[in-house]
């Protein structure tokens, strides 16, 4: 008998990790890890890991003779910023990587005569806004609007959306009586903010940026100009989405691809926030012209309503509730004892 597991790939990543943790604190208990990277020692008493790399098929192999894989949260990915310095390996990584696991998820679902829960978090990289001026004039997007992403790691994003739609629709075993497809489920987040890790590589990084170098006594020039406005989310409120649809049952999800999102700042704003904490801390505007680009192309606010009418969502964290009782606490501590 195969010992029936959760997988995480991506664990050690930003948004892995506090997910992790928190399917731990739930009780679930068969939780295997994967990532190229280490996985944190103290986070070995949470889950199985396995240091390796999502792109190597034997490896996949290996995992599915001898684990039963019933649900896959699929946080690996190369980041937008990033994405761009090295498209190729990107789209190996975010494409590549997620097709070997979307067909790993097909197959094990006919296997075992039971659908494969694969969980996929997207991103507001997934939009692409042709200006400014369509940006102001279009702020509250639905996830059919303006799907025409400018960066590898957007367009890896929502292909890969697709790819999941389309093996939760269409697999070879369609011919069969009662087929069983895949359960793809997948949210586009906003920005995310974390108070325990810095995210490394991504374009909404400025936010989190600007926070830690606060609290840790050093100076920081952020990459876009200070009207630069884009949707965010503290990460507790993240990882609640991922469970959150995870656990909605099948029938009340009238998509598959979802919006959600917390609060919309602009940079000066994000500033203003992290000066209420921080007051001495010294934060400038020194736009990158390829990032500022990035960001003016991601709408300024999302709409979320099917997330909240098929499975409830509901951010916890407001703008204030983020930076008072989650993000700031939280970060003094961890830089400043
Ligand atoms: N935070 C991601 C990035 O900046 C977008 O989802 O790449």
């Amino acid at each position: 008998m195969r010992k029936k597991v959760t997988l995480i790939t991506g664990v050690s990543g930003e948004v892995g990790l506090a997910l992790v943790k928190n399917l731990a604190e739930l009780g679930n208990k068969d939780l295997l890890t994967l990532d190229i990277r280490p996985q944190p020692a103290e986070y070995n008493q949470y889950s199985f890991h396995i240091q390796g790399d999502i792109l190597d098929k034997s490896l996949l192999n290996r995992l599915i003779s001898e684990y039963e894989i019933e649900t896959i949260f699929h946080m690996a990915a190369l980041l937008s910023t990033r994405a761009e310095f090295t498209p190729v390996a990107a789209h190996q990584v975010n494409v590549e990587g997620t097709m070997g696991l979307l067909q790993l998820a097909t197959e094990q679902s006919e296997w075992r005569g039971e659908p494969v829960m694969f969980i996929f978090p997207s991103s507001i990289a997934a939009y692409g806004m042709p200006d400014l001026e369509t940006k102001s004039r279009f702020s509250r997007v639905r996830e059919w609007e303006w799907n025409y992403p400018i960066t590898m790691y957007g367009c890896n994003k929502l292909y890969c959306e697709m790819l999941g739609t389309y093996f939760s629709r269409n697999y070879r075993q369609l011919a069969a009586e009662s087929p069983q497809m895949l359960d793809f489920r997948c949210v586009r987040f906003p920005g995310l903010i974390s108070a325990f890790t810095v995210p490394s590589g991504g374009t909404s990084d400025y936010g989190p940026e600007m926070l830690h170098a606060a609290a840790k006594d050093e100076p920081y020039s952020a990459f876009v100009r200070p009207d630069t406005q884009i949707p965010f989310m503290a990460m507790p409120d993240a990882v609640n989405a991922l469970l959150l649809l995870s656990q909605a049952p099948k029938n009340a999800l009238s998509r598959t691809v979802y919006n959600v999102t917390s609060y919309s700042l602009t940079a000066n704003q994000f500033r203003e926030q992290v000066l209420k904490a921080f007051s001495g801390a010294k934060i400038d505007f020194k736009p990158d012209l390829k990032r500022q680009r990035i960001v003016d192309s991601w709408p300024a606010d999302l709409n979320d309503n099917d997330a909240r009418r098929d499975w409830g969502w509901k951010p916890e964290y407001d703008v204030e509730r983020s930076f008072d009782e989650y993000l700031i606490p939280n970060i003094r501590n961890r830089y400043q004892g």
